[in-house]
């Protein structure tokens, strides 16, 4: 049973181009590289989160609501893809965004942006960020008694109803992988709250493909990436009466390095490397790790010269503006010499 697409609301500027990545290939050896530019869904509305927020805010809209709450890191691209969101479509957006520094961050990068967005913004501890369903909810109340109508959006979009962003994201690439002659590509792409993750491994099993799926982890341990796709999964199969893919997801962790947001000069060099290789920006958390993540396996003789790996690139550019590339900058001696 083909269960029936929720609504969506047009946000992101689809469909997004899959591009052969001739230069890395060559540089990098094995593979042949493709790169989905989900980079490209937007400017403010760049990378994977807006294709989940389609249906979030559709929900959103239809619920009647005025304001959006959701949570992320000091630097998350959900949380910005949100605000802007919520800008675009004339709603209110509050959101709750987790930092460990008693100091008032810089307003640099996404944390500009939230602000730029027009969104409230309260930062919590990494204990409030233990329980940020509870709290998210807590603001929904208070909200509630000022007379607003809230739809709370769960970290990353991720659950059943973001997933469909790549369910349907899915269909879009299985039509541009018809041109790729040979096996089938890998999807290589970088997992975190899981929703990309779940969305892909849905629509791969809905369209009964072969394309293997890695999940690179940038931060939690293998398990507990899985453990998050399987409750989206569970989650969905319930609410829509239909089976939950039965799929064999390679999960990655042994690129996570120091966890979470902590990038070593070495991942960050790398980034760069592609980035000059394909004219592209990555970002040290999530694409750059991933990238870094697809370099080491090549590396280590994971794929030959007939097999293909479709990079999907989940955005967030906007993050690296907010890391110091000093270091790799003068290390490449692209530093200018002053007038
Ligand atoms: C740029 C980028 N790529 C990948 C991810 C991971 O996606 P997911 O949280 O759906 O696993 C995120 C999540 O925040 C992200 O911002």
């Amino acid at each position: 049973m083909t269960p029936q697409l929720p609504p969506r609301v047009p946000l992101a500027i689809l469909p997004t181009p899959l591009e052969r990545c001739e230069r890395l290939s060559a540089a990098w050896g094995g593979p042949q590289i493709w790169m989905k530019r989900d980079d490209l869904t937007g400017f403010e509305l760049s990378g994977n989160k807006v294709r989940k927020l389609e249906y979030h805010f559709a929900a959103a809209l239809a619920a009647g609501a005025d304001t959006v709450i959701t949570c992320g890191a000091l630097q998350s691209n959900h949380s910005r893809a949100t605000a802007f969101a919520a800008a675009r479509l004339g709603l209110r957006c509050v959101l709750l965004l987790r930092t460990s520094d008693d100091n008032p961050p810089p307003l640099a990068g996404n944390y500009l942006l939230h602000h730029l967005g027009g969104a409230e913004i309260r930062l919590i501890t990494p204990a409030q960020w233990e329980k940020r369903d509870e709290l998210m909810a807590e603001v929904a109340a208070d909200q509630a008694t000022a007379g607003h109508v809230s739809w709370v959006i769960p970290e990353g979009a991720s659950d059943a109803l973001g997933m469909w962003g790549f369910v349907v994201a899915m269909q879009e690439l299985a039509d541009q992988i018809v041109s790729i002659v040979g096996k089938p590509p890998v999807i290589w792409h970088a997992a975190s709250s899981g929703g990309t993750t779940a969305g892909i491994g849905w629509g791969v099993q809905r369209l009964g493909l072969e394309t293997p799926i890695v999940a690179c982890s940038i931060g939690d341990r293998s398990n507990e990436i899985a453990a998050k796709v399987q409750s989206i999964w569970d989650e969905a199969a319930a609410t829509m009466d239909a089976p939950a893919p039965d799929i064999a997801i390679d999960y990655l962790d042994r690129h996570i390095g120091g966890g979470y947001g902590v990038i070593t000069s070495g991942e960050l060099a790398i980034q760069a490397e592609a980035s000059a290789l394909t004219g592209v920006i990555f970002d040290p958390t999530y694409t750059g790790k991933a990238i870094a993540g697809l370099r080491s396996d090549i590396a280590a003789g994971r794929y030959g010269s007939d097999d293909h790996v479709v990079f999907w690139h989940t955005g967030g550019g906007f993050a690296a503006l907010s890391y110091d590339f000093t270091g790799i900058v003068a290390a490449a001696g692209r530093v200018a010499d002053s007038a």
